[in-house]
């Protein structure tokens, strides 16, 4: 589409060459500098001019297509994954660490297709055409992923997972990032450990309780209780009403804990572990005195999803044939809403934008 703007400048210049009558080489000096605007393509992205809460979330209709640079890729998207971490930027939780520059296009996971490739991007690691799947956020070196098109770095997209469609697709790059590292380099749990998963029907958690699985370990979890049946189809060995049970209470000696929640949570957790076991959050810096006081091993994940983690969650989810349970999608145009769902309605594993 032309920005309007472009298209306003056009027709003035005409009807003034036509009411002037002037030559042809004088006519082409003024239509010359009019042919490179015309370039600039506009789409609609969801951006933000300050720090708030979903109301400051404006649908911009003229934003300019990102332009390329080394090493990256234009991405027409499909869908974009909401994250809590999406409103945590919006509403300015990250301001010190990340200072956005405004206005800013918010959103960060994303799945599509290149529309085209940067220089320092060979074929043989991407081309026009390709389905992908990864990161385009702005605190990576993106333009941002609730966009019509974004531009993403080549080493924050992988090829899509092919069993996946592209709402799918979309959930996947941070979560499944999380858990894989998490889970694989982190614990490296193995068949017949006995890990506990919290937030099991969460976006990390839902994927987790498949990976666990995947490798052969028991899985325990703590749910909402309408949450229970969806967790046992993914296949937690027993599951934990958070709000009328107390987990430290019915689980002792296990190998792994794996934190999704954060505060009290993440203290009370050190009681289910067996010495030598080991405790990783999302949330939380290693508390170094319940370390020593249980003999465990505590760390914490900051998930940052390159192509190589990418390549192999995709290449485990099409072999396994994982499910990325969407639970609602929204348009482009209803980002705020979408944010607002993540953050405040207890959704079952994702929530996606579909473009
Ligand atoms: N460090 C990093 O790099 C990194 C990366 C990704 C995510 N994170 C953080 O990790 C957290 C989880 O992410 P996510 O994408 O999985 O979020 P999510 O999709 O919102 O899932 C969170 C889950 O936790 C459950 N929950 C809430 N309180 C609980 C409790 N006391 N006990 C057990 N479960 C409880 C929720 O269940 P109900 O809805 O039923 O309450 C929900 O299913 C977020 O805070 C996110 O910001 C950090």
């Amino acid at each position: 589409m032309i920005c309007p703007i472009v298209a306003i400048r056009w027709i003035v210049m005409i009807c003034k060459l036509l009411i002037q009558g002037t030559t042809l080489i004088s006519q082409f000096a003024i239509i010359y500098p009019l042919i490179l605007p015309s370039t600039i393509i506009s789409m609609k992205s969801a951006q933000i001019n300050k720090y708030g809460s979903s109301d400051v979330i404006e649908i911009n209709q003229n934003t300019p297509e990102p332009s390329l640079s080394l090493g990256k890729v234009l991405v027409t998207i499909r869908a974009a994954g909401v994250n809590p971490v999406d409103w945590k930027i919006s509403e300015g939780g990250f301001q010190q660490m990340f200072p956005l520059q405004f206005p800013s296009t918010l959103g960060i996971d994303f799945s599509g297709v290149i529309k085209q490739v940067g220089e320092g991007v060979s074929p043989s690691e991407f081309k026009q055409g390709d389905e992908v799947f990864g990161q385009a956020g702005v605190i990576s070196g993106g333009s941002g992923a609730f966009a019509e098109m974004a531009v993403a770095n080549m080493k924050s997209i992988a090829n899509k997972p092919k069993r996946l469609s592209y709402t799918e697709a979309a959930g996947l790059p941070l979560v499944g990032v999380a858990a894989w590292r998490v889970l694989t380099e982190d614990m490296s749990l193995s068949k017949d450990q006995k890990i506990l998963i919290h937030g099991g029907a969460g976006g990390i958690g839902s994927i987790a309780i498949q990976l666990a699985k995947s490798l052969g370990a028991y899985v325990a979890t703590t749910v909402s209780a309408s949450d229970k049946p969806f967790v046992q189809k993914l296949g937690a060995d027993t599951v934990i009403d958070y709000k009328t049970q107390t987990f430290e209470d019915l689980l002792q000696n296990y190998d792994a804990v794996f934190d999704t929640v954060g505060g009290d949570t993440y203290r009370r957790s050190f009681k289910v572990l067996k010495k030598g076991g080991v405790i990783v959050s999302m949330l939380e810096q290693p508390d170094s005195k319940l370390m020593n006081q249980y003999g465990v091993k505590a760390m914490f994940q900051f998930t940052q999803p390159d192509k190589e983690h990418l390549t192999k969650v995709a290449e485990w989810a099409d072999q396994n044939n994982i499910r990325v349970n969407v639970e609602k999608e929204f348009s482009l145009d209803e980002a705020g809403d979408a944010l607002d769902y993540q953050k405040n309605e207890h959704p079952r594993g994702k929530v996606v934008l579909a473009m």
